[in-house]
């Protein structure tokens, strides 16, 4: 993921309507079935209905790429039974899932680290890559066994790499450069990030991407998200003021001698 949205570069910082790219961490699951005295896989698995839910809602409202934090490198820490579960869901989510997605013109990508993921799951993660490659409308990044620190010590290894080889300068290399070895060089920053359940935390979630990311916390739990909540997220948006490191509206606009100033 490089740069930012075109749209904001050109108009100087201004707040824009609708996002381009909007991350989510789908937080709450375990919470939701607690408080009903389920499993906390009825949590999950409930968490995925939301997951379809927000998926059709940015394509509806015409969000470029919806990225979301499936399962972290940290994840692993579980009791393996709910990790079971959670790869489970993926694969299900993928199996189910992956023939509408295709039909209604979505993309599916995966971040993350794949070589340590059973060969099944790799396979079918290929897989909706594959078939979906050249679909446009939007695309749905599936953060999986993905940690920000992980990602970022793979892409410097590479760089270390080219460096050894020779073919890399050192002093040659900028933030693009950093930015081209991450896990989706081609996909815009995210330009908003939610997270659910009242935490307000980013978990090692696009650490470098997320350098000018607006954040909005919600203290609704993941399995209860729905339009109402997307509507609310994308209505604070919509009311910063992103500077991207420079100056205000107003101020910029009596730097230059205008109304307003
Ligand atoms: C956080 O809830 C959620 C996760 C760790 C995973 C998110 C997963 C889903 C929404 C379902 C799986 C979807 C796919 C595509 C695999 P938590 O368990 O940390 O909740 P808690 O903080 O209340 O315990």
């Amino acid at each position: 993921m490089t740069g930012t949205s075109q749209a904001v570069q050109s108009d100087g910082g201004l707040s824009h309507d609708v996002p381009r790219h909007v991350a989510i961490i789908m937080d709450g699951n375990g919470r939701w079935a607690t408080a009903r005295g389920l499993p906390r896989f009825e949590g999950h698995r409930r968490g995925v209905e939301a997951l379809r839910r927000a998926v059709r809602i940015a394509g509806d409202v015409g969000i470029d790429v919806l990225t979301v934090y499936a399962f972290s490198s940290e994840n692993w820490k579980r009791p393996q039974s709910e990790i079971a579960e959670l790869m489970g869901l993926l694969k299900l989510f993928v199996r189910r899932d992956l023939a509408e997605l295709h039909r209604n013109n979505v993309r599916v990508r995966s971040i993350g680290e794949r070589q340590t993921l059973a060969p099944d799951l790799r396979g079918l993660i290929e897989e909706a890559e594959h078939l979906t490659r050249a679909n446009t409308k939007m695309t749905l990044v599936i953060a999986f066994n993905y940690g920000a620190r992980d990602e970022l010590t793979r892409a410097m290894r590479q760089l270390a790499r080219s460096a050894l080889s020779g073919g890399l300068d050192p002093e040659s290399i900028t933030d693009q450069t950093i930015s081209s070895v991450l896990d989706a060089p081609d996909l815009p920053d995210p330009d908003l990030i939610i997270r659910t359940s009242g935490e307000q935390r980013l978990s090692n979630f696009l650490l470098w991407q997320a350098a000018y990311a607006e954040f909005v916390f919600l203290p609704v739990l993941w399995p209860d998200f729905d339009r109402a909540h997307f509507d609310e997220a994308l209505a604070a948006y919509r009311n910063r003021e992103r500077r991207f490191g420079g100056v205000d509206r107003e101020e910029k606009l009596a730097a230059v001698g205008g109304a307003g100033g």
